[in-house]
């Protein structure tokens, strides 16, 4: 099985941005432990903190993997360009946040993108991406 995990801007900082929201562990190490743990996965990363890069990965990958976990960050409030673009793949994609948006500031409780995902995974930290994995599992094996 082959998976994609796509993260959008600003979560290149993670470990330094906020630690009080987002916690003090870099993506990266979090992504070693986690392709530690299912190593019968092929576990794919990208990271840009450009809109247009994230549109041609979902593309690019979108009819290939099994499936995407998505982490938009702020473009999720704003972009009906990724909205169009995860309606546009094959693959099912679960848009996923470290913190809890709806505990958040009012802008943050408005997902573009939700409609076109399985399924909304926040506020459990970096676990939010391990959930989102373990639900993508489950759709497969059904
Ligand atoms: C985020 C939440 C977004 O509102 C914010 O813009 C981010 C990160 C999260 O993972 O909690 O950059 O997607």
């Amino acid at each position: 099985m082959r998976i994609q995990i796509i993260n959008g801007p600003n979560i290149n900082l993670l470990g330094k941005r906020e630690p009080s929201i987002y916690g003090s562990v870099i993506f990266e190490e979090f992504l070693s432990d986690l392709r530690n743990e299912y190593a019968d996965l092929q576990i794919d990363y990208f990271q840009s903190n450009v809109e247009g890069e994230l549109i041609n990965v979902i593309q690019n990958t979108g009819f290939d993997v099994d499936g995407i976990i998505l982490n938009a960050a702020a473009y999720t409030h704003t972009s009906i360009a990724i909205l169009d673009a995860i309606r546009s793949v094959a693959a099912p994609v679960i848009e996923v946040h470290i913190s809890n948006v709806h505990a958040r500031e009012s802008f943050r409780h408005v997902s573009m993108i939700a409609a076109a995902c399985k399924g909304v995974i926040c506020g459990f930290g970096l676990d939010s991406y391990r959930l989102a994995l373990e639900a993508l599992l489950k759709i497969k094996s059904v």
